[in-house]
């Protein structure tokens, strides 16, 4: 077969076998149908733009919520549809959902494969062993997987922005949480290896990149050949930064437990570190916090966000907010609301609490909070949400903000759109800028969504 692998761009080409793949969930989960592309192209096959022309399906799945896991089970339904109308088809399962229910998922009928998250590199010969006629399975974890050594193909559709995953895993152990079970332990992936990433990812014309790890916070390297020598979040942020001040450097997730001053102190050095902080809160309450298994107390979070207030004045902070976990009292959730207020959310992320087989909340609570209250709950944070995310939309109306030009707006082709550093979205007119530009707008007007704004001429 042909190997053309090298390319940060998929490869189309209809003369090699064909491979669609549908991706669900978080950015990391997104990163990493990247990495099995880069397999699959350097094994000779291209990717394709339909389930239609596929010779290979593989659907990269979820299983944070129940919700996402039905979804997929709806789709291998449509795959399996596909297969009947064609010959010469295999479908395969990847990710959290691959690793969480094993065996289980080769009894549908369109499922020939069954990949857990780190047994990517080995995608191409676990197909290849279909041709056996019997299905495949690798669901085994690995300690030491970063696919360091794998340049994602990227699937971004602009060109401009792109993750990059850090570390893997997690140790935490949120009560309600499945990924330590599907992603398995944390590891850190070696500096070197994400510098220089991040470097050709600029000199292919990305202006921003996304560190990716479920908390970034407690990313540690220890050289292996000088254990003395180790790398903590803060100094690999500053290493990021300082590829090209023209690269924007984002990263994802903090967790309130573990972020320290540092973090902050490099943001405020180098001004392409985004001023955008994602931190979790996921209850107001300590008695909740406690059951989730967070690690840290409202006053805690609260302190963090001030150290964040006082440090970098004009950082925007959003969140994750459970509504409904295992005994949450009205009080309970009378927390979250005047947590929500005294922080003032730039935007959320807010779900109602769905109870995962074998996790501790499973094991040890009860899930009492009758369907109809949590979804009560839930809107009464949603709707809380809208209005904290127009008012702190409003603060910008007036401002001047430099913003990375991402795309051309749905509306209309001359309107333009990209991101503050605070990661809000704002469409202008264009007048001749394209897509992967900076430009400098003022703010006009706003929706709890948008900004709308001007160009600044320089
Ligand atoms: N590592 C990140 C979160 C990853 S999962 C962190 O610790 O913040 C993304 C979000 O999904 C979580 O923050 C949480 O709000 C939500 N989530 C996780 N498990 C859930 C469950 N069982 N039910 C509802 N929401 C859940
Ligand atoms: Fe899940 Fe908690 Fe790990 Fe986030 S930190 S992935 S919520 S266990
Ligand atoms: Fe989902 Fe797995 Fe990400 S459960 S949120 S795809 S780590």
């Amino acid at each position: 077969m042909t190997n053309k692998y090298c390319s940060v761009k998929p490869i189309k080409d209809s003369s090699l076998p064909q491979v669609f793949i549908e991706t669900y969930g978080c950015q990391m989960n997104v990163n990493d149908s990247e990495v099995v592309l880069s397999v699959l192209q350097k094994a000779g096959y291209a990717l394709c733009e339909s389930l239609q022309q596929a010779n290979v399906i593989l659907v990269n799945t979820c299983s944070i919520r129940d919700n996402a896991e039905q979804r997929i089970w709806g789709r291998l339904d449509v795959f399996l549809q596909e297969k009947k109308k064609r010959k010469n088809v295999v479908v395969g399962v990847l990710g959290c959902m691959a690793e969480r229910l094993k065996e289980e998922l080769l009894q549908h009928p369109a499922v020939d494969l069954v990949a857990g998250p780190d047994s990517y590199r080995n995608i191409a010969n676990l197909i290849a062993a279909l041709d056996t006629g019997e299905k495949q399975i690798n669901i085994k974890l690995l300690r030491e997987e970063t696919y360091s050594d794998i340049s994602p193909v990227r699937l971004d559709k602009n060109g401009v922005s792109a993750f990059i995953s850090i570390m893997r895993g997690c140790n935490n152990m949120c009560s309600y949480c499945v990924v330590p079970y599907t992603r398995g332990a944390e590891r850190s992936r070696d500096p070197h290896s994400i510098v220089r990433e991040a470097q050709e990812l600029f000199e292919a014309g990305y202006k921003e990149v996304t560190l990716l790890g479920q908390n970034v916070d407690s990313y540690k390297w220890i050289n292996p050949d000088n254990t003395t020598e180790t790398t903590n979040f803060a100094q690999l942020l500053e290493l990021v930064a300082l590829v090209n001040p023209k690269l924007r450097v984002r990263f994802s997730t903090s967790h309130p437990k573990d972020m320290g001053n540092g973090v902050l102190y490099t943001m405020a050095m180098y001004p392409n570190i985004c001023n955008h902080i994602h931190l979790p809160v996921q209850s107001g309450s300590d008695a909740m916090l406690d059951k989730m298994n967070r690690k840290y107390t409202r006053e805690g979070y609260l302190y963090r966000v001030g150290k964040i207030r006082e440090i970098l004045p004009d950082c925007a902070i959003s969140t994750d907010i459970i509504a409904g976990f295992c005994g949450e009292t009205l009080e309970d959730h009378a927390d979250t609301i005047s947590i929500m207020k005294e922080v003032g959310y730039d935007s959320a992320f807010m779900f109602q609490y769905s109870m995962r087989p074998n996790t501790k909340a499973h094991r040890h609570f009860t899930d009492d909070v009758p369907l109809e209250e949590k979804t009560r709950r839930l809107n009464e944070i949603i709707e809380l949400q809208n209005g904290l995310s127009l008012a702190s939309n409003q603060k910008c109306v007036g401002k001047e903000y430099e913003v990375l030009i991402e795309g051309t707006s749905k509306r209309s082709a001359e309107q333009l759109f990209g991101r503050t550093p605070q990661n809000k979205v704002c469409v202008f007119d264009g007048k001749g800028h394209k897509i992967g530009d900076y430009v400098t707008v003022k703010v006009t007007s706003c929706t709890s969504a948008t900004l709308m704004a001007e160009l600044v001429e320089e």
